[in-house]
């Protein structure tokens, strides 16, 4: 079997998969259920100086989509450090304590988890998208700590390289990406309201929709560092923990989907994960790294010059790539897939609607 384990800052986990900072992590007995799952380390619910005050509803699916208005956890920091932290810390896996959000919330609450946690993960979801109060939280944390400090970024930075290296240069020791996007408002159209509670009815997007970004970020901030990049966003499957290692992360961690499916697929993507590398033949984890960012840039991106190939003996005739060519380029002819060459227009959209890989372009 593949072996799983890594070592990120210093921290030694049995594999590379965690709960991200959500519901799934707010209290001992949510957490216990994660751990029992088999999960490599445990992020928690983010705290601040103030509980929040969470509207109702928080959560909604919206199609493909989902969205929350949950903020920061409920619970006082005190009953945090002096029961959660301390239970979760017996479960006997590592604990990053996320915290949020200025520089005086990370001054008052640095100090007091400073022997609790294995690092400290800082949101940065309210701080606006000017680098500076980041950077302010991010010293206040390295001022207090002598623990990594990961920083996790939303995805509203336009210079999402630059400011991965001014967060390194502050003292940043990881950069966990990304963060929830939007906000966005969702409308069910029968009562005419916003699906989600709060001042606003606004909602952060997240799940399988946000993935795409998440890769570019992961991607582009692995780029520009030489710090470790824990990636999420929309996963969903091992394979696209596979994808967000080729791009550059070096862990990953996961909400929304955990929260749709509930907490046994953290299970099913780690013995999956683990097939996946026996498939492939790699013996670790780690060998899967980069493995998209190393590669010239020429040969990491595909240039069609003629129309595809169509494995007729493939082919069950399910007409997805016919009903989606905007170019009408494929029909059926005496029961087979027919390209016209003249009309295709080599947009590539037919090889990916194809569920079993019938169609491949050279
Ligand atoms: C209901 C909900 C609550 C969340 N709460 C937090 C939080 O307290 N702190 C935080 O940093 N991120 C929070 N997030 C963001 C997730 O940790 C994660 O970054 C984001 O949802 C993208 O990952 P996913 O697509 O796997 O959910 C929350 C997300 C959801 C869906």
């Amino acid at each position: 079997m593949g072996n799983l384990e890594i070592n990120i800052c210093g921290i030694k986990m049995k594999n590379p998969i965690m709960p991200a900072a959500g519901p799934l992590v707010r209290d001992v007995e949510s957490v216990r259920k994660v751990v029992d799952v088999g999960v490599g380390a445990v992020v928690t619910k983010t705290i601040s100086v103030k509980p929040a005050k969470v509207p109702n509803p928080n959560m909604a699916v919206d199609g493909n989509l989902f969205l929350n208005s949950e903020l920061w956890s409920e619970i006082p920091w005190q009953r945090w450090i002096n029961n959660i932290f301390p239970s979760i810390k017996e479960m006997g896996v590592p604990l990053i304590i996320s915290m949020g959000y200025t520089s005086d919330d990370i001054s008052f609450l640095a100090p007091k988890i400073a022997n609790l946690a294995d690092a400290v993960e800082l949101s940065t979801h309210y701080l606006g998208d000017d680098p500076k109060p980041m950077l302010d939280a991010i010293k206040a944390a390295k001022r207090y700590l002598d623990i990594p400090v990961w920083v996790k970024v939303s995805p509203n930075v336009r210079d999402v390289g630059l400011m991965a290296r001014q967060a390194m240069k502050a003292g940043a020791d990881a950069i966990v990406a990304i963060n929830s996007l939007g906000p966005g408002l969702s409308i069910n159209i029968d009562k005419k309201l916003s699906r989600l509670g709060g001042q606003s009815g606004y909602g952060w997007i997240s799940g399988s929709a946000i993935k795409p970004l998440a890769i570019r970020y992961i991607y582009e901030i692995s780029k520009n560092v030489d710090i470790p990049v824990i990636g999420v966003g929309g996963i969903s499957k091992a394979e696209d923990v596979v994808e967000m290692f080729m791009a550059g992360a070096s862990a990953v961690q996961i909400c929304t989907a955990a929260i749709i499916k509930g907490p046994r697929i953290f299970t099913k993507i780690i013995e999956r994960l683990e097939k996946i590398l026996d498939e492939y033949k790699y013996k670790n984890i780690s060998d899967i790294i980069d493995l998209f960012s190393d590669k010239e840039e020429s040969e990491k991106i595909p240039d069609y010059t003629s129309p595809p190939n169509i494995d007729l003996d493939i082919c069950n005739l399910c007409e997805r790539c016919i009903k989606s060519c905007v170019y009408d380029a494929l029909s059926i002819v005496d029961e087979e897939i027919k390209l016209d060459s003249n009309t295709c227009a080599m947009c590539g959209l037919c090889a990916t609607r194809c569920p079993i890989n019938a169609i491949s372009f050279n």
